[in-house]
């Protein structure tokens, strides 16, 4: 086992994943399914045994309601909970609330697959005009960040990574190094960004990894922040393939 142990949960699924609707800083919240996800996520982690000090999590609700569900069903809903903007999705940009089927219908699932999973092709910007420019850019919940002339119109993996990372070094790192046993509840693109870095993976290799919604997974790392043990799921290995696959499949033309 590892020096070091982390869990981390992509948030269950939101109302705009069942509508599948192109979703990143639009606070979307958890869809009935989403609810149900949480709860069984927090079973096994109860089941698990998993003890946590203190949990990271986004600004955003789907990913909050996530890790409260969790928390409560484990026992544990009085830990410290941090909130910060750099866990939030990938900002989708100009693609927020498109539909991503007809998204691939009309550019192509080739396109739509870059814009979703490539690492440094970003999705066009969200322009002033959008009809969620105003819903995003002007939420108080951005008052301790990003800055004004910082805020994100889009965000590649790679542009996601940038901001995640000062958060993992500056804040997750040293709370593991205190001994701290920590759980992130975050997003999709996000926590793609955060395996990236760990598993030092390849901008091709990263391509191919789609996180299941609400299944939380555990990395042991060694003194070097090295894994020992990479995304082990707290679930069967069939029911983890077919979610990855089901996230997979929202980018192709219905
Ligand atoms: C979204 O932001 O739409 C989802 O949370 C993640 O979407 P993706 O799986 O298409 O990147």
């Amino acid at each position: 086992t590892g020096k070091y142990r982390i869990v981390m949960v992509r948030h269950g699924e939101s109302e705009w994943n069942q509508k599948n609707l192109f979703c990143g800083w639009y606070d979307a919240n958890l869809s009935e399914k989403g609810q149900n996800e949480a709860k069984a996520a927090g079973k096994a982690v109860k089941d698990a045994g998993l003890k946590f000090d203190v949990a990271h999590t986004s600004v955003l609700t789907r990913a909050q309601v996530t890790l409260k569900a969790i928390l409560d069903e484990s026992g544990q809903g009085s830990i410290p909970v941090n909130k910060t903007w750099r866990l939030n999705e990938r900002h989708y940009g100009g693609l927020t609330g498109m539909n991503k089927a007809e998204t691939a219908a009309k550019y192509g699932e080739e396109q739509v697959q870059i814009w979703r999973r490539s690492f440094d092709t970003p999705p066009p910007p969200m322009e002033a005009d959008h009809p969620y420019y105003d819903n995003i850019v002007k939420d108080k919940r951005y008052a301790d960040g990003p800055k004004p002339e910082e805020f994100p119109k889009f965000e590649s993996l790679k542009l996601t990574i940038a901001r995640t990372l000062p958060y993992w070094n500056d804040c997750i790192v040293p709370q593991l190094k205190e001994g701290k046993n920590l759980i992130i509840a975050a997003h999709g693109n996000s926590l793609r960004g955060i395996v990236k870095h760990l598993d030092n993976m390849s901008d091709e290799a990263i391509m191919g990894l789609n996180l299941p919604t609400g299944i939380p997974f555990v990395y042991e790392l060694d003194e070097n922040f090295k894994p020992v043990v990479s995304m082990k799921f707290l679930g069967d290995e069939e029911t983890v393939k077919k979610a990855m696959a089901d996230v997979a499949a929202q980018g192709k033309a219905k």
